[in-house]
């Protein structure tokens, strides 16, 4: 997926964030993300429609590891880079930790049409998988209730169907990358076309649980290992 914006829009925006934390005229972190907020949505929380991701309440290290990938080009994305591409790595943990601990409201399910029996084969690989082409349950490393683990873990619900979908894309081109081994570039590229249509649309029409925060732990190991994991032993 490309989507083009106009330079002088990020311009004037990344000047806004590029204040560091010593600035005195913009003080507060809030104040400092606002410009976060044109394409992530007020306070990042996009909705569930058009391919903005939500940000607020994602595991703090999950957010950090993004921003640090796109910043040194392990995952490709023009406006995302140029407005971080200054910012150093303490800047960059600040500003995912002021997206983690945001709670706040997500937007409903979106109903998809899509046939029934697609829709089952997404739920079946979410809660599953399918180890005939060697994809384990999304659940087993996402949580059980889907709403990722803590730190490192990001949930897979909430978000809008085209960008899951986009994702599985940019694995499979390999615009998207972290530390090996990339544990969901291997699944991206076990996945048919069709199943990663079906799984996308079935999270995206999932409601979220009372309860949206991460989980504090997996209670298993997971069943391949991911660089981006720390419990994994390997540290982007
Ligand atoms: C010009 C629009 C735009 C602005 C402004 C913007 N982002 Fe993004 N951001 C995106 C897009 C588009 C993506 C998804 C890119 C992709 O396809 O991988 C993204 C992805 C991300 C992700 C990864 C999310 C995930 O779930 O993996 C993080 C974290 C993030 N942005 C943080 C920020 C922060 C913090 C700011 C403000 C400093 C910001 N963004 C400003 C467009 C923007
Ligand atoms: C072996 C563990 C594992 C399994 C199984 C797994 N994932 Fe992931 N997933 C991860 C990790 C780790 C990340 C964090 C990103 C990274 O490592 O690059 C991630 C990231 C994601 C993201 C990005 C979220 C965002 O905000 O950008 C999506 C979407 C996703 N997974 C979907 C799925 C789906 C759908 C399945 C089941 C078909 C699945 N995952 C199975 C480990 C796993």
């Amino acid at each position: 997926v490309s989507i083009k914006y106009k330079r002088s829009l990020l311009v004037g925006l990344g000047l806004l964030i590029c204040t560091t934390s010593a600035a005195e005229d913009i003080d507060t972190m809030a104040q400092r993300m606002l410009p976060c907020a044109a394409c992530h949505g007020e306070e990042g929380r996009a909705s569930r429609e058009g391919y903005f991701p939500r940000i607020a309440g994602k595991p703090e290290g999950y957010l950090y590891h993004q921003l640090l990938h796109f910043r040194d080009g392990l995952r490709r994305h023009d406006g995302m880079r140029y407005l971080i591409e200054r910012q150093s790595d303490e800047y960059l943990r600040e500003m995912a930790a002021y997206f983690a601990a945001l709670e706040l409201p997500y937007p409903p399910p979106l109903a998809q049409d899509i046939p029934p029996e697609r829709l089952a084969r997404g739920e079946a690989l979410v809660s599953h998988g399918d180890e005939a082409i060697g994809v384990p349950a999304c659940q087993a490393c996402h949580g059980e209730r889907l709403t990722g683990i803590a730190p490192d873990l990001p949930g897979i619900i909430g978000l809008p169907p085209d960008y899951i979908a986009a994702q599985f894309g940019n694995w499979r081109e390999s615009s998207r990358r972290t530390v090996p081994p990339d544990c969901m570039s291997l699944i991206a590229h076990r996945l048919s076309l069709a199943d990663i249509t079906a799984v996308s649309a079935w999270l995206a029409a999932h409601p979220m649980p009372t309860d949206t925060r991460p989980d504090a732990e997996l209670g298993q190991p997971l069943p391949m290992p991911c660089g981006s994991v720390r419990s994994t032993g390997v540290t982007p």
